[in-house]
């Protein structure tokens, strides 16, 4: 049922808070003054010293699924300390990639039933592996098959293109973080702060929605384009391959993700004035610690950590500047309150979106590009919920 909207992928974009809700529901635990807030994944809890223990942690998935992820890539390695790989389901096949029984191996599907990432299933289960699915389907063969996991709650997902769950997706793998890295003291306010701000994230998606309009008005900016570029990195590398596959897959527009560091090593030489380009600038929670400080003073005082966010935003600066220098079409998304620091002088398109501690930035951030996408695909005449040649779930090999 649409209820009131005219379409499902519209229906699931709105309705993100609630879904996030839903994730999050019985999962946090805030616990008294004296008690630690904490992380309760009942699938879990048996499985959470042999995941520890493992050599490596390998994600696993197909498109929007294997970017969701990517996104969660960052926080899984820095509170569990173990290592973390990324493996497009197919791709692990083809290579017959190695994986070993000392590994943990976490499957990423919405439907729970696409078949390669269940082929990969089968694949890491003969090795031995400890298999973690994670899944929104109750009762769907990965979520059967797999030795443990967590049910993602988004809700049933009609439209092809994937948006609540992407978001619900990324919720629990940053749970998952903190479930496996919570024995660890020193990142007990780290934790804690990302708690609070699962707590907060349905509130923070109702404020970024409210750019449904403006989206829309890009949206018939960009209409009759035939391509665009999506600049990203660190945590929002996913977003830029997440937020370019929405726009390829239901708007039928060409569009491509890429990893902001790799700029100068070859896309920059599509770079012209006419072709446009989203660059994702915005601002890491820990940034905003050391705000009013100078560099030179914050990066002698700065931890390591503080050190590396400050760095990673200084160098989506410098790919704003470099782009500008080659008159580049620029429409940067950054927080709320940057856009004359993100843009001196004018003359870029900015989208600015509420700031969330820096792991959850990419479920805020891919937001107005589910919109813009949803409304691109509505402006260019084309079918919404089921896009030329492509199925939910994709069931053969
Ligand atoms: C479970 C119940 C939920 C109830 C809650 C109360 C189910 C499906 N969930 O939620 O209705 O409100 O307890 O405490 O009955 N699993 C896999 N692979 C997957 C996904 C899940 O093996 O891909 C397993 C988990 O390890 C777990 C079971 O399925 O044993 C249920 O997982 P999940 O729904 O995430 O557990 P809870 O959140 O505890
Ligand atoms: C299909 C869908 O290609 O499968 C995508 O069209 C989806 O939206 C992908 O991301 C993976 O599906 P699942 O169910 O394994 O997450």
């Amino acid at each position: 049922n649409k209820g009131t909207y005219k379409h499902y992928m519209q229906k699931e974009i709105h309705e993100q808070p609630e879904s996030l809700t839903t994730t999050l529901r019985g999962r946090l635990l805030r616990g008294g003054s004296w008690k630690a807030k904490t992380v309760l994944l009942g699938g879990l809890k048996d499985h959470l010293k042999t995941i520890r223990r493992s050599r490596r942690i390998v994600f696993i998935g197909c498109g929007t699924s294997y970017n969701a992820a990517l996104a969660a890539r960052p926080i899984m390695e820095e509170l569990s300390g173990v290592p973390v790989t990324m493996e497009i389901a197919s791709d692990l096949l083809d290579r017959q990639g190695l994986i070993y029984r000392e590994d943990t191996v976490v499957f990423v599907s919405q439907s729970g039933e696409t078949a390669d990432t269940l082929l990969a299933l089968e694949y890491a289960l003969e090795n031995g592996a400890l298999c973690v699915g994670i899944t929104n389907t109750v009762g769907s063969v990965i979520a059967r098959n797999t030795h443990c996991g967590v049910h993602i709650n988004a809700g049933c997902e009609i439209g092809v293109a994937s948006t609540k769950a992407y978001t619900s997706q990324i919720a629990v793998m940053a749970m998952l973080a903190l479930a496996i890295g919570a024995d660890t003291i020193s990142k007990q306010e780290r934790r804690e702060a990302i708690i609070d701000g699962l707590f907060d994230l349905p509130n923070k998606i109702r404020e970024v929605l409210k750019l449904d309009q403006e989206m829309k008005d890009l949206a018939k900016l960009l209409i009759a384009e035939q391509s665009l570029l999506v600049f990203g990195r660190g945590y929002n590398y996913a977003t830029a391959l997440e937020g370019a596959l929405k726009v390829k897959e239901v708007a039928l527009m060409h569009s491509e993700g890429i990893l902001a560091g790799e700029m100068k090593h070859g896309p920059l030489a599509l770079v012209d004035e006419n072709l446009p380009i989203v660059v994702i600038a915005t601002r890491d929670a820990c940034f905003r610690l050391v705000w009013f400080l100078r560099n030179y003073v914050i990066l002698l005082l700065s931890t390591a950590w503080h050190r590396h966010l400050l760095i990673s935003n200084s160098k989506q600066q410098s790919v704003i500047q470099q782009l500008r220098a080659r008159k580049g079409r620029l429409i940067v998304m950054c927080s709320k309150g940057d856009a004359a620091s993100v843009c001196p002088g004018g003359g870029c398109r900015v989208i600015e979106v509420p700031q969330v501690e820096d792991c959850l930035q990419p479920v805020v951030n891919i937001v107005p590009f589910q919109l813009l996408a949803y409304h691109l695909t509505v402006l260019r005449g084309y079918n919404v919920d089921q896009p030329r040649n492509l199925a939910k779930s994709v069931t053969t090999q």
